[in-house]
């Protein structure tokens, strides 16, 4: 049991922001990964097509001996992740990239939040909804950025284009007097650097990626699935294959990443 890998996934390369996130503080674990690169971008699709997609995807990890199942997307959490959690729910141990935010902010007691991610996450206004349960006091502002994924995917990171549409965006006043903005896409931690700019600083940008291992760790640890093996071997599959792809993948989970394409949809 140990021995079986940790099964991720997210529409595209996003979620190596939180694969890489989880090699750094748990070597020892196997990873299968799937991207589903043939129906990217997730947040400019209906909620309907999302859970469909995240159900096969799911499987498919299964197939894959997986111990655990981790949602490394938004835009699938708060579309799909209640409906694979029934379905699912009793065969594997089943993560999303939402709940444990929600639970992080609980312990912070913060008075105003920003949250940004793609128009699908945003309209489905589950951030809101599960502050509000769970911190009441929080007042949650959401802010839809969908040209930061494709952005970052054309690699516009550290330049006058980045710079523009990040300050465009983060200048919104819904956000003035944040204390806290959350990276609601696992794409973003990859500007982290610049969004802490902008703020100078002085908002605490909440990444998605740290807080998920962490609580994966836990899991694991509480189920006495953990495994301290030192030889590990990880698997990153895609739905779609370009040499492209690899290239944006090795930014996502610094470091060199071998795809292969599996054709799940057939
Ligand atoms: N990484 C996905 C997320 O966390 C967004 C990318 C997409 O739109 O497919 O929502």
């Amino acid at each position: 049991m140990k021995e079986q890998p940790i099964g991720i996934f997210d529409s595209g390369v996003g979620g190596l922001t939180v694969a890489h996130a989880i090699k750094q503080i748990l070597p020892g674990e196997n990873l299968v990964y799937f991207g589903d690169t043939a129906h990217l971008p997730y947040g400019d699709k209906s909620a309907d097509s999302i859970r469909s997609y995240s159900r096969r995807i799911t499987e498919f990890l299964l197939e894959n001996n997986s111990k655990v199942v981790l949602v490394a997307c938004n835009s699938a959490s708060s579309s799909a992740f209640d409906s694979l959690q029934k379905e699912f729910g009793g065969r594997t141990i089943m993560i999303d990239v939402i709940d444990p935010v929600v639970e992080y902010l609980r312990t912070r007691n913060f008075s105003k939040i920003g949250v940004i991610g793609t128009k699908r996450t945003i309209s489905s206004g589950t951030y809101e909804k599960k502050v509000k349960e769970s911190s009441p006091a929080t007042g949650v502002v959401s802010l839809a950025t969908p040209l930061l994924v494709p952005m970052i995917e054309e690699g516009f990171i550290y330049d006058d284009i980045s710079n523009a549409i990040i300050r465009t965006y983060l200048s919104d006043s819904s956000l003035s007097g944040i204390e806290a903005l959350v990276l609601g896409c696992t794409h973003y931690p990859i500007i982290k650097n610049q969004i802490n700019k902008f703020f100078n600083f002085n908002v605490e940008v909440i990444d998605s990626a740290r807080i998920v291992s962490s609580l994966l760790r836990d899991t694991l640890e509480k189920n006495n699935l953990l495994n301290n093996s030192l030889k590990v071997r990880d698997q990153f599959f895609v739905s779609d294959y370009t040499t492209y792809f690899e290239k944006i993948a090795r930014m996502f989970f610094e470091a060199e990443i071998n795809l292969k394409k599996a054709d799940i949809w057939g």
